[in-house]
């Protein structure tokens, strides 16, 4: 008899990445990958409380399987990942929800499938949130779906606290994984012929200060000790600790993707000091130069929130500037959404609803122009992309450039995990089209 799981996932790359792990786990126990929700044996939930809209569709989401799982009442259901983590929220969601089945936390990922024994036995809910960071590395255990990219969490956690932000009260303190393995592990990945490895952690830059053993870009060297063509990027980087050896490293290594993942937040100093980001729009700016110094091809991408508390159209138009100086190739932009628990949610001068989307509205429409003409710049060009999917719909291979940009293309044979030339013939916003070139590998 087989027996079939589904997943939906929240939020970031870290919860993609999350629910990979959660798969493995799934597989480790004879599931395999149902091909419609309403089919599955289990429904996962892997949720994210960054902001209220991802928590809102959660919420909506779960309570639309009640219908399903009164009909099918042996189809289990389980909520996991950072939403569960914080105060309280376990049993609003058993209050809520009373038809979930297994209720499990971001700490102890790794026991999902204790979880699900202890459930065969019972016919009581499973709610098991650890408040202690106390995972195993669960790395080995991922069932990877992103072939030619591999994702490889290289810490946990944040101690930053930017009083915005949930994650550091729902992740925990940061842990750095031992460097030796993190380098193994990218080593059996690139044997495997993954192309792409993406390093993850909520602060990169603040790897190994944990374990004092190895520092970011000392684990950037010792990674890249290895020959051979694949790409290697790595996000998020904060800016407060981003600096030369960083910079100096991306100069160095060809492997290393010239993208910089840098979130800026804001570009008032008012603002960002209120954010506790520890670092000032000049400052910011100055990392962004000493980047170009060194690797002048780089391009930077950001996230950028809008509608802190107090913030005025001055501090907005702060950020506007900022955003054009540092000629950021795109960015993630976010409404400012007040999170129980955080610093700013206690903070007066709260700003309405309709200012705070008539900010993002122009905010969009700058980062959108910037992404528009570096797109136009391309026309013409000759560019690598490393082929990653094919597009049923427009009967197109796509991939990535080293920057991100999507690029379409026809081909006769499949492409997939192949780096191709592309002569750029179209462009559009956020993407690419071209023609294969002649010249082989
Ligand atoms: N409201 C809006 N955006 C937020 N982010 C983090 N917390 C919040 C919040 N409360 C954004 C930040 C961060 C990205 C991952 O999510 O821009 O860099
Ligand atoms: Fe949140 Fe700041 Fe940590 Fe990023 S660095 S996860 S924004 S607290």
């Amino acid at each position: 008899m087989h027996k079939y799981y589904w997943i939906t996932t929240y939020g970031c790359q870290m919860n993609v990445h999350e629910s990979e792990k959660i798969a493995g786990i799934l597989r480790a126990r004879g599931y395999e990958q149902a091909e419609r929700e309403e089919d599955a044996d289990i429904v996962v939930f892997n949720t994210c409380c960054i902001r209220e809209n991802a928590e809102n569709h959660a919420y909506g989401n779960i309570g639309a399987l009640k219908k399903l799982k009164k009909s099918r009442p042996s189809m289990l259901i389980a909520v996991g990942g950072c939403m569960t983590q914080q105060a309280g929220a376990a049993e609003k969601l058993r209050k809520k929800f009373p038809f979930v089945d297994i209720v499990f936390g971001t700490h102890n990922l790794s026991v999902l499938g204790e979880l699900l024994d202890k459930k065969a036995g019972s016919k009581k809910a499973v709610v098991d949130i650890w408040d202690k960071e106390g995972e195993a590395d669960t790395e080995d255990i991922s069932f990877r779906t992103s072939y030619p990219n591999a994702w490889v969490n290289i810490m946990y956690g944040c101690n930053n606290f930017c009083s915005y932000c949930i994650v550091p009260y729902v992740r925990g303190r940061e842990r750095s994984r031992e460097s030796g393995a993190i380098v193994r592990e990218v080593n059996a990945l690139l044997d495997e012929g993954y192309k792409e490895i993406t390093l993850l952690g909520q602060n990169v830059n603040s790897y190994g200060n944990d374990r004092g053993e190895c520092s970011f870009p000392q684990l950037l060297h010792k990674i890249c000790e290895r020959d051979g063509k694949y790409r290697l990027r790595f996000m998020t980087s904060n800016p407060k600790d981003f600096g030369e050896e960083l910079v100096r490293a991306i100069a160095e290594h060809e492997q290393i993707c010239n993208l910089v993942h840098l979130p800026v937040q804001a570009g008032s100093d008012r603002i960002l000091r209120l954010m506790n980001r520890k670092y000032t729009a000049k400052e910011y700016l100055q990392k962004v130069e000493l980047l170009r110094k060194y690797v002048p091809d780089c391009q930077l991408t950001s996230d950028i929130m809008v509608g802190f508390p107090t913030e005025t159209e001055e501090d907005f138009q702060a950020t506007l500037e900022l955003v054009k100086e540092a000629r950021f190739a795109t960015a993630f932009t976010f409404v400012y959404s007040r999170r129980s628990g955080t610093v700013a949610a206690d903070m007066e001068g709260q700003i309405p609803e309709e200012v705070q989307k008539e900010r993002i509205m122009r905010l969009v429409e700058l980062v959108n122009a910037q992404t528009r003409e570096l797109s136009a710049a391309y026309r013409g060009k000759t560019v690598e992309i490393l082929c990653e999917d094919f597009d049923q719909k427009r009967g197109l291979y796509l991939g990535r450039d080293e920057y991100g940009r999507m690029g379409y293309f026809r081909s006769d044979t499949d492409r997939i995990g192949e780096f191709v030339k592309l002569n750029i013939s179209q462009t559009s916003g956020v993407s690419l089209e071209g023609e294969l070139t002649q010249e082989k590998e």
